[in-house]
């Protein structure tokens, strides 16, 4: 799948040994402060997202799975009981991957002309779009993402619990955002709809979304 973040950036992280990598940050970690802080970043990304990184390069070193690229990775191990494992790992780094890139320092705002005029075709506008987005995230039980994502030439906002990815359910995300504890619980606690509503306030990352749309 296409997608606007490349992963050839990641050979230049020293991060990880195996053959999925741990791209770097898009930004600085203090970059998304006050909405996020340095110390929330520093965990979810130096511990979460890089424990994912190292677990499926020792579940997949020696086997049939160890030279695939990370979308074929979870692609491959995809609803399968034998590679839940695997499966998850993977799917955590890709989705993390695509989270940090939905986001940036002052972001928010007026997304790109072609998107806008996508999301008031199918949403009326933005700001119905952002309600139905944080609707979707604060409903999601437990730990998961919510996304915006085309399908069918019409975008729309579905939620995936856990490591679930709308990779491998034939629809091309757009953006993310990620409701697992880890991203808002040492800035926000419990008011997951206070960080949900920042993020998509002050710094999502329309252009991102908008490149997604390929
Ligand atoms: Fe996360």
């Amino acid at each position: 799948m296409a997608t606007a973040f490349s992963s050839a950036t990641a050979s230049s992280t020293a991060f990880a040994s195996g053959s999925i990598t741990l791209p770097p940050l898009p930004w600085g970690e203090n970059a998304l402060e006050p909405v996020i802080s340095a110390k929330t970043i520093a965990y979810h990304y130096g511990k979460h997202h890089k424990t994912y990184v190292d677990t499926v390069n020792k579940m997949i070193a020696g086997t049939e799975y160890a030279d695939l690229s990370l979308e074929k990775l979870v692609g491959a191990t995809a609803g399968k009981t034998e590679t839940a494992g695997i499966f998850n790992n993977a799917a955590q780094v890709w989705n993390h991957n695509f989270y940090w890139n939905s986001l940036r320092p002052k972001g928010g705002g007026e997304p790109p002309s072609i998107l806008k005029q996508k999301i008031e075709a199918a949403f009326g506008t933005v700001d119905a779009c952002k309600k139905e987005l944080s609707a979707a995230a604060v409903a999601q039980f437990g730990s998961g993402w919510a996304w915006l994502v085309a399908k069918a030439g019409t975008l729309t906002i579905i939620k995936t619990a856990d490591a679930e990815t709308p990779i491998t359910h034939g629809v091309k995300p757009l953006l993310t955002v990620d409701v697992w504890e880890h991203a808002y619980y040492l800035d926000y606690q419990n008011k997951r709809v206070d960080y949900v509503n920042a993020v998509l306030d002050k710094l999502i990352n329309w252009e991102f979304a908008a490149k997604n749309l390929g």
